[in-house]
Parts: C-alpha cells; sequence; structure tokens
C-alpha cells in the first residue's frame, strides 16, 4: 500500500520524454498526463538566479553554448529549450525557479525539486533555492521536497530553510543509509533502481523509510518495486502511469 502522503508517480523532469525537460512545457504536459507530482533540477545562473536545467553546460538542451554558471539569467532565458525536442517546442524558455513554483501553485502539484550545483556552487544553490522556495511556497501547502546527490547543497539549503523536507539521492544506496540520514536530517531515500539490491529495498522499506526510485521506464518493474513498498518512482513514460 502506498503510505507516503506524496503520489506515487512523479514526471521526470517535469514532463518526462513528452516535452523538452525542465521546461514548464515539461510541467504542463506532465499535469496533463494526470500526473499530481514532478521532479525537475535547479542550478544557478551566473548572477544567482536559480534556473531549471539538468547538465551543467547548455549543449544538450538549449541552443547555447558554454557553462550555465557562466551566463546570466537575462541572457540564459533567451534561449531555446525546445526545439531539441522537436518543432512543436521551439521558442520554450529555460524557466525560473519562481515561475515554476508559480505553474506548481496554479496546476496544483506536488514537486520534488533536485538542486543541482555546478561544481564550486554548492552552498549558494541549496540556499538561494531553499529560500526562494521558503518565501514564495504558501504555509497551507505542503512543500516540495527537496533532494540532491550533493550533500553539501541540501545542508545549506536545512539551515535556511528547516521546515523543507530533504531527501538523500544516491545512485546506489550505501550501507550506512541511516546514519546519513540522521547526519543530513532527510526524511526520505531515492535511488537508481537499477543499482537497488532487494535487500537493501527491503531494509529501507521495514524501516518506513520512503523510498523513491528513478527512473523506472518500465511496467513490470514499476509493478514489482511498488509491491515491495517503493513509494515514489520517477518516470520518464507517462504512459505508465496507472
Ligand atoms: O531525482 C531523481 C533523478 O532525476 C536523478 O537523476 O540525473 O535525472 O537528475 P537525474
Ligand atoms: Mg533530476
Amino acid at each position: 500500500m502506498n503510505t507516503w502522503p506524496r503520489p506515487l508517480w512523479i514526471a521526470h523532469r517535469g514532463g518526462g520524454a513528452a516535452a523538452p525537460e525542465n521546461t514548464l512545457a515539461a510541467i504542463r504536459t506532465g499535469a496533463a498526463a494526470g500526473f499530481r507530482m514532478v521532479e525537475f533540477d535547479v542550478m544557478l545562473s551566473r548572477d544567482g538566479v536559480p534556473l531549471l536545467i539538468h547538465d551543467e553546460t547548455l549543449e544538450r538542451t538549449t541552443d547555447g553554448a558554454g557553462l550555465v554558471c557562466e551566463h546570466d539569467s537575462a541572457a540564459l532565458q533567451r534561449l531555446d529549450a525546445g526545439s531539441w525536442h522537436g518543432p512543436a517546442f521551439a521558442g520554450e524558455r529555460l524557466p525560473a525557479l519562481e515561475q515554476a513554483l508559480d505553474l506548481l501553485l496554479a496546476l496544483d502539484l506536488d514537486a520534488n525539486i533536485e538542486i543541482k550545483p555546478a561544481r564550486g556552487f554548492e552552498q549558494a544553490t541549496g540556499e538561494t533555492a531553499a529560500r526562494l522556495i521558503a518565501a514564495r511556497w504558501p504555509a497551507e501547502r505542503r512543500p516540495p521536497l527537496l533532494s540532491s546527490f550533493d550533500f553539501p547543497a541540501l545542508d545549506a539549503a536545512r539551515r535556511v530553510a528547516p521546515q523543507l523536507p530533504r531527501g538523500l539521492l544516491f545512485e546506489e544506496v550505501p550501507e550506512d543509509w541511516r546514519a546519513q540520514m540522521q547526519a543530513h536530517d532527510a526524511i526520505s531515500l531515492h535511488c537508481d533502481h537499477s543499482r537497488l539490491s532487494a535487500d537493501r529495498l527491503r531494509d529501507i522499506v521495514a524501516a518506513g523509510v520512503p523510498l523513491l526510485c528513478y527512473t523506472v521506464n518500465d511496467a513490470a518493474r514499476a509493478e514489482a518495486l511498488i509491491a515491495a513498498g517503493v513509494r515514489g518512482l520517477f518516470t520518464d513514460r507517462l504512459d505508465l502511469l496507472t
């Protein structure tokens, strides 16, 4: 049974494979497909504005070039972040976190906001994103779940907004996951399902810790993880939603 107070299915990078990742169009696409929760990645521009993007470099998902952290937000937001996916999304912009938060609120969506700091900007990214979310999110709404592979970034978020829940993001959950959760005051574990052993999964579920798995694009694997007690599935396959 899914007792986690958040939705089980999470649209990865906003709208999975159905839209250009980490855009407002992606979040709208995820919501239109029936998802009640989305995940997206947040990084800082040179002038310290948190924006939605996965890579430290611009080439894969925009028509820009170079490092995200070497450009100001105004220039980044003039880039085309949609054409790489297809002509239907031409001109889609790289959104600021603030715009994404407004859209989440308008669509009444839950979210996992992954703090994705560029190297050297770990603390600044965690602090800036958490401050903005805390300032903008209404007290009566369940706050977004923060996560990161970068624990100093999560610790920085915790210092400025301890009320925002945090999850530890791993490729493979290590043996000392309990101690690490305690050290960083985290409420959930997020990991790559393909590197999750049956024993580790069982221990985490038995401990009552919400376990969220990325990126689950296979229906049979999803069913097995749900049956085993996994509480969140990040997917690129919007058609898997049941
Ligand atoms: O947060 C889950 C998942 O998004 C982590 O991997 O590389 O897609 O951000 P990545
Ligand atoms: Mg991510």
